[in-house]
């Protein structure tokens, strides 16, 4: 797939300048120079390009998937890894072969799938489902946090992002309804502040954070696109410039859940 730079859906208030931090001062970012992003599915794959723009020069990128057709600007080295399936053996092979990065950002996430759409009812729970949901929502994010938190720059500031879902907060849940969803981006999310706990102690430039990028328009959300209040859909060139341009020198503490314009949300 060719990731086009003339997209429609470029704001012009939106240009990510690597240089020019989420409060808009020049300074502390021309550090950020290499990153990785975890799946390419639609969120991802225009992260890659929002990195491009970013002038991030070392770029790396881990799918099921083949390889993007990214138009490279500036010095941009561009490498993907392209896996079987997310088990620890294979991220860890990845991990050994990628440089030090300055950004990671998984973006693995699953709502309606093979095993059924969201269950709206206690009634509709069941166990081949809420497993898939744990596997992809909580416990491969987990997998890439163990096998490439090392990989994190651990002399500079540096970020691990994970794209959560802001459903997937408690104090947030007024609808009720998407059990698993729900429950394994909140298990996601305890995943994240708990590791930030630990990695504070071992990591201490390293922030952690769990990242809600907005209902965005990929293949995840279109089955429910049309239930939507006018306005509220993004595209996903669009929530990955959000994600990137709000990531940089975010001032929120490690472990912390942030919503796509960088605010923080309830856990
Ligand atoms: N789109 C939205 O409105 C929205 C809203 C809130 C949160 N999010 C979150 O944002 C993240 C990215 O979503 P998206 O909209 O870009 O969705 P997407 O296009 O469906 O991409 C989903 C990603 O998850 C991986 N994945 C899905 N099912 C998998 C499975 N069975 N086994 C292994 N990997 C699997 C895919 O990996 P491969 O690259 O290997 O195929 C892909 O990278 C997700 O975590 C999602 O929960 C999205």
């Amino acid at each position: 797939m060719r990731l086009g730079f003339q997209n429609p859906f470029r704001l012009p208030y939106l240009h990510i300048n690597a240089d020019m931090n989420a409060s808009g001062n020049e300074d502390k970012i021309e550090h950020i120079r290499s990153a990785c992003v975890i799946g390419l599915g639609g969120i991802g794959q225009a992260l890659i390009e929002s990195l491009v723009e970013a002038k991030f020069l070392s770029l790396y990128s881990l799918s099921r998937r083949e390889k993007l057709s990214v138009h490279l600007t500036h010095d941009t080295k561009y490498h993907h890894h392209q896996i079987q399936a997310y088990s620890e053996s294979a991220l860890e092979e990845v991990a050994s072969k990628i440089g030090k990065l300055d950004v990671l950002i998984c973006t693995l996430g699953t709502l309606k799938n093979e095993t059924g759409s969201p269950e709206k009812q206690i009634g509709a729970l069941n166990e081949a489902q809420m497993l898939h949901y744990f596997k992809v929502n909580t416990w491969f994010p987990s997998l890439v946090l163990k096998c490439f938190w090392k990989n994190l720059k651990s002399d500079k500031p540096a970020t691990m992002a994970f794209l959560s879902a802001k459903v997937g907060s408690i104090e947030d849940n007024h609808k009720g309804g998407w059990y698993g969803y729900r429950s394994t981006k909140a298990a996601l999310n305890m995943i994240i502040k708990t590791a930030s706990i630990e990695l504070s102690k071992k990591a201490p430039n390293l922030k952690l954070y769990a990242i809600h990028p907005g209902t965005t328009d990929t293949d995840l959300s279109k089955p429910f696109q049309s239930y939507l209040p006018d306005g509220q859909l993004r595209s996903a060139q669009e929530s990955s410039q959000y994600i990137v341009k709000n990531l940089l020198n975010n001032p929120a503490p490690s472990g912390s859940f942030l919503n796509w314009d960088g605010s923080q949300l309830p856990w």
